[in-house]
């Protein structure tokens, strides 16, 4: 055999994974290979693969005998939309996708040229976890990956995707990155898993219902996505990262827009219900406004009082975070705080401005909010907010109530533009509890304590359940026509465009986590 031929066939073998029969069963799964989602991630033909022949150098437990071709990951750079992404794909055909040594090493590789080159890094996970033969030394393999992702936290975006199982320490990995996706039905991720919980807890739960993408959606809030299946994911993660600049340096891209900036938009003047106590869908009011209608929601099963994600305003990304009327009357609470203290920050870190849409009774009362500690967790979106030196403009709906006016990014917070609709209501409280308080001699004394009830409730909504004391204080900028909020958005967003704005210099703040 010439060199030429033996370094093909050399290629052809590490290509085949774990062979045809392995691949078999990964597709019978309603899984693709790990070089079929990486190909499918990049614009055709960019691929570039490195450390092909890497192999580990485990012999315990008969490993000395198992050929790993590839060790179990593919890994290399590629472009998406033109612009350069490393990946690695965990490739279950090969010993599971196990991580040993060198496949982490492999990864580490990957994550320290990505931090160079200042270009984001997209996981694609489908692993048994760590390489039981291996012992400590893929335990560290895992260390240094995590150590890797949070020094890459916050200059690199860096996106996980789920596509098989992930369990154990594993599930740090992701965690520590800025996104995670799941695949329906296909991924699952448990710190401890079905066997091991009814060995020591007895209870018994289903891997699916323990760790499965809905569960993760909708319900602990660690995924950020659910994708149908695994071409659905790999469009969806270049979607996603058309919004993201390639690292903290820069700005997202721009892209043309073919939505006119000056439309007006009589709808939104007929959006917000007549009678305060009325939901309406917010979503609705963010289609309105983004180009094309186009909204790309972030965690939409999660916390669904409160709405994150993105749009594009003249061409340009912009972070929503909405108040939704229509769940829980749109209330903060622990997990609506969580949800959109991380997006603030995950905006900030990769300069995309943020655009607040608030209408916001209160915090959900309760004991079960308190002991829960709202109070800390609320406190990360002040932190979010007064922290991010993006563009941060706000625009008030309807109810601004107490401490969640502030929390939702008031002017102290540092919003660069406030605007409010007709309908806001801005004051410490909502009318019939301010009434009962600040009325309640009056009303105690009077023949027609009902009669009298109304009467000072309506006095109140018009004296404070308005725009106008705020905007006489200078704390709203300017009260406009819902209409025309599509090109005041625009022009706010062209303004703050070169905003500059610093803070003193620390190792780091200290996030109430
Ligand atoms: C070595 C592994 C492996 C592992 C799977 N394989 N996981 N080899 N180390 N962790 C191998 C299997 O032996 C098998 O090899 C092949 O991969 C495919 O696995 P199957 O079991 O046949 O596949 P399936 O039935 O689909 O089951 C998948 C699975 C199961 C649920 C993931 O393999 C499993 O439970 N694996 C162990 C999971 C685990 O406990 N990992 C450690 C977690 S703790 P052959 O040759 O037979 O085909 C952890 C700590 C991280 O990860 C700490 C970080 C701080």
């Amino acid at each position: 055999m010439n060199k030429l031929e033996e370094l093909r066939q050399r290629k052809a073998t590490i290509q085949m994974g774990g062979g045809e029969k392995r691949i078999a069963s990964q597709h019978e799964k309603g899984k693709l290979t790990a070089r079929e989602r990486v190909n499918l991630l990049f614009d055709e033909g960019t691929f570039v693969e490195m450390d092909a022949f890497i192999k580990h150098r485990c012999v315990n437990f008969g490993m000395e005998k198992v050929d790993a071709p590839g060790e179990g990951v593919v890994t290399g750079y590629g472009q998406v939309d033109g612009r350069l992404v490393y990946v690695y794909a965990q490739d279950f055909t090969v010993v599971g996708g196990s991580l040993g040594e060198m496949h982490a090493k492999k990864i580490c590789k990957v994550q320290d040229m990505a931090l160079k080159m200042g270009a984001p890094v997209v996981a694609l996970n489908d692993s048994g976890g760590a390489r039981i033969q291996e012992g400590v030394d893929a335990l560290s393999g895992y260390g240094h990956i995590f150590y890797r992702n949070t020094i890459s936290s916050g200059v690199i975006p860096q996106i996980s995707a789920i596509m098989g199982p992930c369990a154990g320490g594993a599930v740090y990995s992701p965690a520590l990155t800025d996104f995670i996706f799941m695949v329906d039905k296909t991924s699952q991720m448990f710190i401890t898993g079905p066997q091991v919980i009814k060995t020591v807890t007895g209870e018994e739960v289903s891997a699916e219902a323990l760790g499965g993408a809905m569960t993760h959606n909708k319900t602990s809030g660690v995924a950020h996505f659910i994708s149908q299946n695994d071409e659905a994911c790999i469009a969806e993660i270049r979607q996603l990262l058309s919004f993201l600049p390639s690292n903290n340096m820069e700005t997202p891209p721009v892209f043309d827009v073919e939505d006119d900036i000056n439309k007006i938009i009589p709808e939104l003047d007929e959006i917000v219900p007549e009678n305060p106590n009325k939901p309406y869908d917010m979503k609705k009011v963010i289609e309105l406004l983004a180009d094309n209608g186009d909204f790309f929601e972030v965690q939409p099963y999660y916390a669904q009082n409160m709405i994150t994600g993105f749009v594009r305003i003249n061409g340009g990304s912009v972070g929503i975070i909405a108040n939704q009327p229509k769940v829980l009357a749109g209330c903060l609470d622990i997990n609506a705080s969580d949800k959109a203290g991380r997006f603030i920050r995950t905006c900030d870190c990769f300069n995309i401005p943020v655009l607040n849409l608030v209408d916001v009774p209160g915090f959900l009362p309760g004991t079960s909010q308190e002991y829960g500690g709202i109070i800390r967790h609320g406190a990360k979106m002040l932190y979010a907010y007064s922290e991010a030196t993006v563009p941060k403009i706000t625009l008030i709906v309807r109810k601004a109530y107490g401490g969640a006016y502030i929390g939702m990014c008031n002017k102290e917070l540092g919003a660069d533009v406030v605007l409010a609709w007709p309908s806001a209501e801005i004051a410490v409280m909502g009318p019939e509890g301010a009434a009962n308080i600040i009325f309640k001699n009056e009303i105690g004394k009077s023949e027609d304590p009902q009669g009298t009830r109304t009467e000072k409730i309506e006095e109140y909504k018009s004296e404070f359940a308005t725009p106008y004391k705020a905007a006489e204080r200078g704390f709203v900028d300017d009260v406009i026509e819902p209409s025309v909020t599509r090109p005041r958005l625009v022009d706010a967003l062209n303004m703050l465009q070169s905003k500059r704005e610093t803070r003193p210099p620390k190792k780091h703040g200290n996030l109430p986590v």
